[in-house]
């Protein structure tokens, strides 16, 4: 795609401390130095609904059973696309978003455990027909990630290591699966090394100069 041709979107997926906000950020810079218009999102947020929602899922002072967690993300997903991705994508803008409905395969589905075929199901019914051009996969073993996050754990990040580590296996499965649009990066090598990696896949995708 050179900056001329319609909006593509990019999402970046991966368990919690996995460095998705540091390699969007560096994706962004290149893209904008490329030519691009690019608007950066994370999910669940990045609209004033979605961000209310964020906060009742990720509390952890709240009880949220699976189903109404999965319905949550699936509420703040459908929000931020009819308010922002779909719109911008028609307008020609290049979408990074920090998660999308890949990661509530992973987390709501392998995770939690819930029917995959049901999780994906309500991927369509948020998204409609919006595929990711490129989805990257930052790949890192749980104690990597671990060591990683910081602040206070929010609801989802005080889950077990066997949670995670469903988590992790999820996201390789859908890898396995989509071959051609999730690309799996090793994460736990340095900054620099990490981005040599989405810049390859990047400039697939992109004109990179
Ligand atoms: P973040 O910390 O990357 O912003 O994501 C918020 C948390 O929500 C993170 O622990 C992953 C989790 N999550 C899900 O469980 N399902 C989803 O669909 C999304 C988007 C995030």
């Amino acid at each position: 795609m050179t900056p001329t041709e319609r909006g593509s979107l990019v999402t970046f997926e991966g368990i919690d401390g996995c460095g998705k906000t540091t390699q969007i950020n560096l994706t962004c810079k290149l893209l904008e130095k490329c030519g691009y218009q690019v608007k950066m999102l994370r999910e669940p947020g990045s609209t004033k609904t979605a961000e209310r929602i964020r906060k009742i899922v990720l509390d952890r002072r709240l009880t949220v059973h699976p189903t109404t967690e999965l319905l949550l993300y699936e509420a703040a997903r459908a929000e931020l696309t009819e308010a922002e991705i779909a719109p911008l994508l028609k307008r020609g803008v290049t979408v990074l978003c920090d998660r999308f409905y890949d990661s509530t395969t992973a987390y709501q589905g392998y995770g939690r455990r819930l029917d995959i075929k049901t999780v994906r199901f309500l991927h369509k019914v948020a998204v409609g027909e919006i595929v990711p051009g490129l989805t990257i996969l930052l790949d890192v073993d749980l104690k990597t990630a671990a060591a990683r996050r910081r602040g206070n754990p929010d609801r989802l990040e005080l889950q077990s290591a066997a949670f995670f580590n469903r988590v992790r296996r999820g996201f390789l499965e859908i890898a396995r699966k989509e071959r051609r649009r999730v690309k799996v990066v090793d994460a736990t090598q340095p900054i620099e090394d990490v981005f040599r990696d989405v810049r390859k896949y990047l400039a697939r995708k992109f004109d990179l100069k």
